[in-house]
């Protein structure tokens, strides 16, 4: 392919032309759609003058073209594979063009599309120009009136964004006429078509305006709509009460689809959801999807405000909409369930992924400079550590400055198209700090690492902490500046959390340093004997700490931290530490010991704990960041090491771990917090129990998948099953039976494909072969890819970095074959073979053997950035 262009943010120019009114209508064909617009355009008085109109469009059949209802001549224009460009056109007109489509041919799944017959749309960020010709930036915001025309009773339902104007017969067509009274980019424009059910609630919001909620499924999943609908009543509440927000419309629309990208998109007053995050109930789904689907409801409800009445200049300002919202739906879950487990699993999620993306070779800033293609950048760094970047800016403002900031964002650019400087700029405003050093986390890429040592003065009775922090280079940023970084601490001494005393000011127990220089020391006063440092409390920033504990501080801190997330970390350290011993050939008795006897007294107590939290701390770290922690990392010892710990643990807890399985066999009906947590815990020891050879514990799992009243425990025990070193025929057995029961449910069907993807032992690939091969299967569903493929690729670690090298080949040659029909899902695929650098020899050469081979085919631009980004030899 000829090399695609750079899109830089240094380049942006504000619109030539804005587009005041856009009225389409879609004419729904069995073959093909006809899309006719009318388009008030205005010169910008914002830009320079220009004459000639540029309209984005790619893959569209022009139909005709007129201004002020005069028809084009093909002199008046020209078109490329990018878009329309009109010549001498008046400061003010009317545009009208006609084109026609293929939603049916359309297998990228961006644009109009058909999903088992309904149609529906995705145009974030760039697929409405594969509808018609338009200004397809998001800041050209435009009144949306959409018609949609089909055969009378082809379609139950026809939707588009806001009000219903009207719906009628004419001559045998149904026209149904839509209005978006609010001002939006065409990246949220939406339209559904199809035979649809639709469960049916109401909303009273804070000022008393009453709101049609519904939700539109296929006929088979509508009992699957209820934990949804309440979870979109609990996002709108907490919406009102955290941020003040009201919702704007009469009407809020979700549409769950089968094929789509994405988790779901927030489409103005339509969402559209994968129905993997929409669809659940008791018996098919786990409390993990329940979870799931709470929160991707909350979090495209929350993008009303944070994305929709405010949204993003360019999408070099993504994070903007998306950091903000994915804070504000983590916050939202928080508040709903376990917060201190909440915050483990982001914490776990930043270290596991963003941390590694962020060390290879598509690290980019959470605002990055530059893309070829912007379905690449929703990235982990956007999402995640873009959330974290508003979550520091929350702490060290304080929530009601945090808060009076938010309010004059929503305020101030209600309608707008903004930038992440604006929004840093409202916090400064209302909060009066000076935020200047604080917005490079916008703009400098990599993870900071602190290195934090101290030393304790007896005689003066005070603790000197010392902080060095250094960010490594990445890809176009090889010098790096200091940050401000907040660092949330405590010191613990033998009678508990000390009073902290710096400079004659006493914070009390807990408190923010703001660490901003290149090396600082921080000195605590009255300090009695030397603490034990609790560090980066609650996950305050997105770095990597490292302090040389000893062994009894880190067993201090498992079992005495107030704070969550850092007993959480001291368990992953001392794991850590075993597992970095075991890799190295060295392993020390006492660092084990430390780890079990830790985890002994945890489980001794177990129902005196929060059980969720004691169910995260039962973790081991994953393979992939062990990995991370290695110049370049053995996969093979990787996976030993941690097989090994995992049975040792088993070994060594069994009693504590069969006795906590069966103390909470009666306590797990429902879907309360307080029953999550606890079936989380008892998995957890079920799976711990089936690293030990023993027929005692293949029945336990037996009888728990045989008898289980719920998916999470169906599953759960299936997967111990399965993934069992000493796997016996019944897990063979269960798998059948549990095919048998669920064939016709297609989430539970993905579950089933993928516990066979991650299964740690055996010939997978065969296996993953021959999945491919299962009428379950099917290539053109992203969902099916992710359980299949992304599944061996991402979760499947010592299957996939075979010393064969034969993985690696599978998925270059399986990427090959899918970006022919779909660029952006075959482009996320590549993500592991990206980190080829990482891995030694022959692993890394393999990786980048089969990345070398996929460069021999046409490639899609999302591939090929991807591809070509990771070839870079560094
Ligand atoms: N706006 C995105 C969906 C999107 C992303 C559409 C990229 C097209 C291209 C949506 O708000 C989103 O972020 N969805 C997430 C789930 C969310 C809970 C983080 C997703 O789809 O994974
Ligand atoms: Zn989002």
């Amino acid at each position: 392919m000829s090399t695609p262009s750079i899109t830089r943010l240094a380049d942006y120019r504000a619109p030539e032309f804005l587009i005041e009114k856009t009225y389409l209508s879609f004419d729904l064909n069995e073959a093909y759609t006809d899309v006719s617009s009318k388009l008030s355009i205005v010169s910008n008085p914002q830009s320079g003058k220009t004459s000639d109109l540029f309209l984005h469009g790619e893959q569209l059949e022009l139909l005709s073209l007129a201004i002020n209802d005069q028809p084009l001549s093909s002199a008046d224009y020209q078109i490329s594979r990018e878009g329309l460009t009109i010549y001498n056109v008046p400061e003010q007109f009317v545009l009208h063009c006609k084109t026609r489509i293929y939603p049916d041919k359309n297998t990228a799944l961006e644009g109009l599309y058909r999903s088992s017959g309904m149609y529906c749309t995705q145009c974030e960020a760039e697929g409405f120009r594969k509808i018609t010709y338009y200004l397809d930036r998001p800041d050209v915001m435009s009144e949306f009136e959409t018609v949609i025309i089909a055969d009378d009773n082809a379609f139950s339902v026809m939707l588009s964004n806001g009000n219903c104007l009207s719906d009628s017969v004419v001559d045998g067509k149904r026209i149904v006429h839509w209005h978006d009274p609010f001002k939006k980019p065409s990246y949220l424009f939406a339209l559904v078509a199809g035979n649809l059910d639709c469960l049916e609630d109401s909303f009273i919001t804070q000022s008393g305006r009453n709101v049609l909620l519904q939700i539109y499924t296929e006929a088979k999943d509508s009992d699957k709509c209820d934990f949804a609908m309440q979870s979109l009543k609990k996002a709108m509440r907490w919406d009102e009460e955290v941020y003040g927000r009201e919702y704007d419309l009469d009407r809020f629309m979700i549409v769950a689809v089968d094929d789509f990208n994405m988790g779901a998109m927030e489409n103005k007053g339509l969402n559209i959801f994968n129905t993997s995050c929409v669809l659940a109930h008791p018996k098919s789904t786990t409390d993990a999807a329940f979870q799931r689907v709470e929160s991707v409801v909350a979090h495209e409800y929350f993008h009303n405000w944070s994305g929709n009445r405010v949204t993003c200049r360019d999408w070099f300002q993504l994070s903007l909409k998306e950091g903000l919202t994915v804070y504000r739906d983590e916050e939202f879950s928080a508040d709903m369930n376990s917060r201190a487990v909440k915050r483990i699993e982001g914490a776990s999620f930043m270290r596991n992924v963003q941390f590694v993306e962020d060390a290879g070779p598509m690290a980019h800033p959470v605002r990055p400079d530059s893309y070829l293609e912007i379905s690449n950048f929703y990235t982990m760094t956007i999402y995640e550590k873009g959330a974290e970047v508003v979550r520091m800016l929350a702490n060290i403002l304080g929530p009601e400055n945090y808060h009076k900031g938010t309010d004059l964002y929503f305020e101030r650019f209600d309608g707008q198209a903004v930038t992440c400087d604006d929004f840093v700029a409202c916090m400064e405003e209302t909060s009066g700090k000076d935020l200047h050093q604080f917005r490079l986390w916008y703009s400098q890429a990599g993870t900071p690492q602190l290195h934090i040592s101290d030393s304790y003065d007896a005689e003066r009775q005070q603790y000197h902490l010392h902080v060095r922090q250094h960010t490594p280079e990445t890809p176009g940023q090889p010098l790096k500046q200091a940050l401000h970084i907040p660092l949330k601490i405590t010191l613990y001494g033998e009678q508990g959390a000390q009073d902290l005393i710096i400079e004659g000011k006493n914070y009390g127990e807990e408190t923010v340093l703001d660490i901003c220089r290149e090396q600082q020391t921080i000195v605590f006063d009255n300090i009695t004997e030397k603490p034990s440092p609790s560090l980066l409390r609650e996950f305050s920033a997105p770095v990597k700490v490292d302090y040389d504990y000893q062994l009894q501080q880190l067993q201090q801190l498992v079992l005495l931290d107030s704070d969550g997330f850092c007993r959480w970390d001291a368990v992953q350290n001392l794991m850590g530490r075993v597992l970095h011993e075991a890799i190295e050939g060295d392993s020390k008795e006492p660092t084990q010991d430390a780890l079990i006897q830790s985890l002994k007294r945890l489980l001794q107590n177990f129902s005196a704990m929060d059980m969720g939290l004691l169910a995260c701390l039962l973790d081991l770290p994953s393979e992939h960041y062990v990995a991370s922690r290695y110049e370049k990392a053995d996969p093979a010892a990787i996976s030993q090491a941690r097989t090994h710990l995992q049975h040792q643990l088993a070994l060594a807890l069994e009693p504590e771990l069969l006795a906590c399985y069966q103390a909470l066999a009666g306590e797990v009906a429902g879907l309360s917090a307080e029953a999550m947590a606890a079936r989380s815990l008892r998995n957890r020891a079920l799976g711990y129990l089936m690293c030990i050879d023993k027929a005692i514990y293949r029945g336990l799992a037996e009888q728990q998948f045989l008898h289980a009243e719920n998916m999470t425990d169906q599953f759960a025990a299936l997967k111990a099953m399965v993934h069992a070193e000493h796997a016996h025929i019944e897990a063979q057995h269960a798998l059948q039976a549990f095919y048998q029961q669920w064939q016709n449910d297609a989430l539970v069907v993905n579950m089933w494909l993928q516990v066979q993807a991650t299964k740690p032992w055996g010939d997978v690939l065969r296996d993953v072969r021959a999945l491919l091969e299962h009428p379950a299967f099917d290539k053109r569903n992203p969902n099916k890819l992710r359980a299949v493929i992304a599944a061996f690729a991402n979760q499947n670690f010592s299957q996939f970095h075979q010393l064969s090298g034969e993985a690696y080949q599978f998925l270059a040659e399986q990427i090959a074959d899918i970006d022919q029909r779909n660029p952006q899902i075959a482009a996320r695929l590549l993500t592991p073979l990206t980190h080829w650098h990482q891995f030694i020899a022959p692993y890394g050469q393999l990786m980048k053997a089969a990345l070398d081979s996929l460069s021999q085919h046409e490639l899609s631009k999302d591939v090929y950035e991807v591809l070509s980004k990771s070839l870079v030899e560094n």
